[in-house]
C-alpha cells in the first residue's frame, strides 16, 4: 500500500456518526468517487493487485459494490456480474442467507452468469462483519466458478470479518 494511497483514501472518506444508527460511525465514500483522481487511484490500484488478464468476471455486491466493480471489470476486460439483494434479479438465481445482528439477509446471482472454471474477483466498498462476503464467495462456487479473490476499500478490522473468510484472498486498500 503506497503512503500517498492510503492518505488519498482516508482524506477523502466521510466519517458519519451515528448513521445509519446511533453508536454507528459511517464510512461515506460519495467524496471519494467524486474526486476523479481518487477514484482511479483506486480502481488501478484493485486492476494492479491481480493483474491485467488474471479475471475473467469481477462481482460487485449491491449497491456500493456495483461502483467500484463495474471499472474495475472493465479495466480487466472482464464482464461485470451483479450479486443483489433479494428479489432484485428477474431470472432464475442462487440465493445465500446470512445472518444480521437483527434478522438475516439474502443475496443472489443470476444462475447463467458465471461460468465454471471462470477466475472472478468479489468487489465492494466496506468489509465489516463479513457476512455479506462470505456469502457472495458462496454464490460463486455454487456457479461452479472459482473466487480468485475479495478486493474491498475498507476493512473494518475490528469487526474480524476476514476470520469468516478462509482460504479467501483478501485485498483491502485501507483499514477503517
Ligand atoms: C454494506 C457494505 C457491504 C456490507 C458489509 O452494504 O456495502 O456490502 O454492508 O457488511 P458485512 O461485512 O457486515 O456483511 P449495505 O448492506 O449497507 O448495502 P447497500 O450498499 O445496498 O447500502
Amino acid at each position: 500500500r503506497p503512503v500517498d494511497l492510503t492518505k488519498l483514501i482516508n482524506e477523502r472518506i466521510r466519517e458519519v456518526p451515528d448513521y445509519p444508527k446511533p453508536g454507528v460511525v459511517f464510512k461515506d465514500i460519495s467524496p471519494l468517487l467524486a474526486d476523479h483522481t481518487a477514484f482511479a487511484a483506486v480502481v488501478d490500484a484493485i486492476v494492479a493487485y491481480y493483474g491485467r488478464g488474471t479475471i475473467d468476471k469481477v462481482v460487485g455486491i449491491e449497491a456500493r459494490g456495483f461502483i467500484l466493480a463495474a471499472p474495475v471489470a472493465y479495466h480487466f476486460g472482464a464482464g461485470f456480474v451483479p450479486v443483489r439483494k433479494k428479489g432484485k434479479l428477474p431470472a432464475a438465481t442462487y440465493a445465500e442467507s446470512y445472518d444480521l445482528e437483527y434478522g438475516s439477509e439474502t443475496i443472489e446471482v443470476h444462475q447463467d452468469a458465471l461460468v465454471p472454471g471462470e477466475q472472478v474477483l468479489i468487489v465492494d466498498d466496506v468489509l465489516a462483519t463479513g457476512g455479506t462476503a462470505a456469502a457472495a464467495a458462496e454464490l460463486v462456487r455454487r456457479s461452479g466458478a472459482e473466487v480468485a479473490g475479495l478486493s474491498v476499500l475498507i476493512e473494518l478490522g475490528f469487526l474480524k470479518g476476514r476470520d469468516r473468510l478462509s482460504g479467501l484472498d483478501v485485498h483491502a486498500l485501507i483499514e477503517g
